[in-house]
């Protein structure tokens, strides 16, 4: 009699296993994401007769640490988000929509490494495909090997062969071991991938890069799982409309989680931004009511972002509301307090608001720039365009003291504007003697509304 053969079931948003279906993940909790997938049974290790261990406990003095040097890439804004580049033997998941330009990303950074042969597994695309891309950046390489892929064996078999400096899988969803008979993609494959790759990546030393979509639900590589075993994940990220990436590192072993890469997709790749604010903000020849510029800081990275906001009287008896780049519950907050405090009619109202650059601020020190656009608007009176600010309102329509506020004056005055409004008291232990920018402390809204229009 045939056996019958094993299946399990896993969740496709956590990667917990359970041997029934069930309607709702008992790990995560999230509704309909179990799914059944065959499993075939290792010989567990118990049963071999024969153990050796090669693993030896070590007193962690005596462990030799060399500082392996770093490979660096040819991207700064990569090296910075990296933590100073890539380290040999690690596996770095770099995640994002798709068509948001990973691909892109990773094969414009091999391309220009010259010292390292590289391979370049793709699932996804054909030989020409990739060459075309290879073409549009404008760049060609000998020692970069293109091999078209989906089996995790035959890729162990290609590695053989070309002996890599640097690997790269493209993406980790695509290709599958002959051991599991679930199909690619499945939470098991890309477990069971992502740990051989892992085990490959520390034995030999070469670092791998796994390119991994990101599911409906915005979570990364769809099993989480995946980013437990890496030692960095990246998401890329941006707004299809708009030509500006970001790369952040959600996890990173070997640095620091906030930093930031900013780039922008033109015609022959991607293009590193250098000086976000820059493009963050818009020349007007003239003044404009409804524009505030707030100095916000993403990652590590101070710059100044443009907000711009228009209110006009409500047309209809339930006033509009929309936003853009902002959260939409923090927008109707400010309203409340501009109601109460300076008697701002919030029900009469019409309010849009948008955050210029296609970017999403979580920064709650844009809030007073926020309420001043809203203000602006209003009454239909300019901020002057070398005016900026920077602080958190509360509730109660303070402003309240924010973080690294010497950073984000400096950045202020590095792009030439004249004034900066702050919150009271947070100067402290700031030395603010040498910069070239007039501070202008406000303690309220109703403050920053009087020294705005008067
Ligand atoms: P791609 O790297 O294939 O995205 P992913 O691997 O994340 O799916 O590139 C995505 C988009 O970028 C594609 O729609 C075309 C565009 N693109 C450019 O605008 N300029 C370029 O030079 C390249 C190579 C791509
Ligand atoms: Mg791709």
């Amino acid at each position: 009699m045939a056996k019958k053969e094993k299946t399990a079931w896993f969740c496709s948003a956590c990667g917990a296993q359970s041997t029934r279906w069930e309607g709702r993940c008992p790990a995560c909790g999230e509704w309909n994401t179990m799914v059944e997938e065959k499993i075939k049974e290792k010989p567990s290790r118990a049963s071999s007769s024969v153990r050796i261990a090669t693993s030896r406990p070590m007193a962690v003095s005596s462990i030799e640490a060399e500082a392996e040097p770093r490979i660096h890439m040819p991207s700064e804004e990569l090296n910075r988000v990296l933590g100073g580049g890539l380290v040999p033997g690690s596996i770095v998941l770099i995640g994002g929509e798709p068509g948001i330009g990973k691909s892109t990303l990773v094969l414009q950074n091999l391309l220009a490494i010259k010292s390292k042969t590289i391979l370049y597994v793709s699932g996804e695309e054909s030989a020409t495909q990739l060459k075309l891309r290879a073409d549009r950046i404008g760049r060609g390489s000998d020692n970069c090997f293109i091999v078209c892929e989906t089996s995790l064996e035959n890729i162990f078999d290609h590695i053989e062969a070309v002996q890599p400096g640097i690997l790269v899988v493209d993406s980790i969803q695509t290709i599958a071991t002959d051991t599991l008979e679930s199909s690619a993609g499945s939470v098991s494959q890309v477990r069971e991938c992502a740990a051989q790759l892992l085990k490959y990546a520390k034995d030999s030393g070469v670092p791998v890069l796994l390119i991994g979509h990101i599911n409906k639900e915005g979570s990364l590589a769809g099993p989480k799982v995946l980013e437990h075993i890496v030692d960095a994940v990246l998401q890329f990220d941006g707004d299809n409309h708009y030509m500006y990436r970001i790369l952040r590192p959600i996890k990173n072993r070997f640095g620091s989680t906030s930093e930031l890469g900013i780039y922008e997709m033109g015609q022959k790749g991607l293009r590193e931004v250098k000086n976000p604010s820059e493009m963050l903000l818009t020349a007007h020849d003239q003044e404009l009511s409804g524009i505030a510029i707030g100095v916000t800081i993403d990652g590590a990275r101070p710059f100044l972002i443009e907000t711009q906001a228009l209110v006009s009287s409500a047309a209809y008896g339930t006033p509009q509301r929309s936003v853009t780049g902002f959260d939409y519950k923090r927008m109707n907050m400010l309203l409340a307090v501009l109601e109460k405090r300076v008697g701002f009619k919030l029900g009469q109202k019409d309010v849009f608001l948008n955050i210029a650059g296609g970017l999403r601020v979580n920064d709650p020190a844009l809030d007073l720039a926020v309420i001043s656009a809203i203000l602006s608007s209003n009454v239909d009176i300019a901020i002057p365009q070398s005016t900026c600010f920077a602080g958190e309102v509360g509730l109660s329509g303070e402003i309240r003291p924010i973080s690294r506020i010497e950073q984000r004056i400096t950045e202020a005055q590095k792009l030439g504007m004249e004034t900066i409004l702050i919150p009271k008291n947070n100067l402290k232990g700031v030395n603010v003697k040498n910069l070239n920018i007039r501070i202008q402390e406000v303690g309220k809204v109703e403050e920053a509304f009087r020294c705005l229009f008067g």
